[in-house]
């Protein structure tokens, strides 16, 4: 069974929802190690709680990015980890590292990959007047927030919102894909073809997220 490393620096909700989909045999792997970039981060407890093998590995005791990825390779390679889920990870991983892990680290981010990519992407949302936004998972490229992407959930911008109640809102969107993407990679249904997503998995054309109702 492959063994997944999920990386986190926060709150850990998105491992959360890997740890319940696990805990009901709804994940076609197993989760070897959970590390953080952040001592004391609240999903580090998750963690605990779970039984998993967690750790932290905090970029300020590395010397340089490349010494902080070798480390993280290391923990990985140690835990028989062959896959990457970054979860609220607030490092850029080097090239290097990403290069070695090609189409072997998923990561999730709060909106509709390639619009809005980086922080406060729900402040810019709103903003911009978007009325429908979501949550993307994606294969990692050097690039922050860039690479092939596997799945997306569409959410809508509700009047009133704020970047709280959005985030919220598509947050629960998030928990529901990430453990979609991760297992539509483990069981081999996903390929990576000129830098886009192949998916053997059922798709509906006939539906319609509309914003305003029509
Ligand atoms: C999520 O919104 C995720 O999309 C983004 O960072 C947040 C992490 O939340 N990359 P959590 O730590 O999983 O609760």
């Amino acid at each position: 069974m492959t063994r997944i490393a999920v990386f986190i620096s926060g709150r850990g909700s998105n491992l959360q929802a890997l740890i319940d989909a696990r805990n009901r045999g709804d994940l076609a792997g197993d989760i070897g190690v959970v590390v953080s970039s952040r001592t004391g981060a609240p999903g580090l407890e998750r963690a605990r709680r779970a039984g998993l093998d967690h750790c932290v590995v905090d970029a300020a005791d590395y010397a340089s990015r490349e010494a902080f990825d070798a480390e993280l390779d290391r923990v990985v390679n140690q835990a028989g980890c062959s896959l990457i889920c970054l979860a609220g990870f607030m490092r850029i991983l080097t090239p290097g590292f990403v290069e070695a892990w090609r189409d072997r680290i998923l990561n999730i981010h709060p909106a509709l990959l390639p619009a809005f990519p980086g922080t406060a992407c729900h402040r810019r949302v709103l903003e911009g007047g978007v009325k429908i936004t979501g949550c993307t998972v994606h294969f990692v490229r050097p690039q922050v927030d860039a690479g092939p992407i596997i799945a997306q959930a569409a959410v809508p911008v509700l009047p009133g919102d704020d970047e709280k109640s959005l985030a919220d809102r598509v947050l629960v969107a998030e928990h529901r894909i990430y453990p979609l993407a991760l297992n539509l990679v483990l069981q081999g249904r996903v390929r990576v073809i000129e830098e886009r997503v192949v998916v053997d998995a059922p798709v509906r054309a006939d539906d319609m997220l509309a914003n305003p109702v029509p």
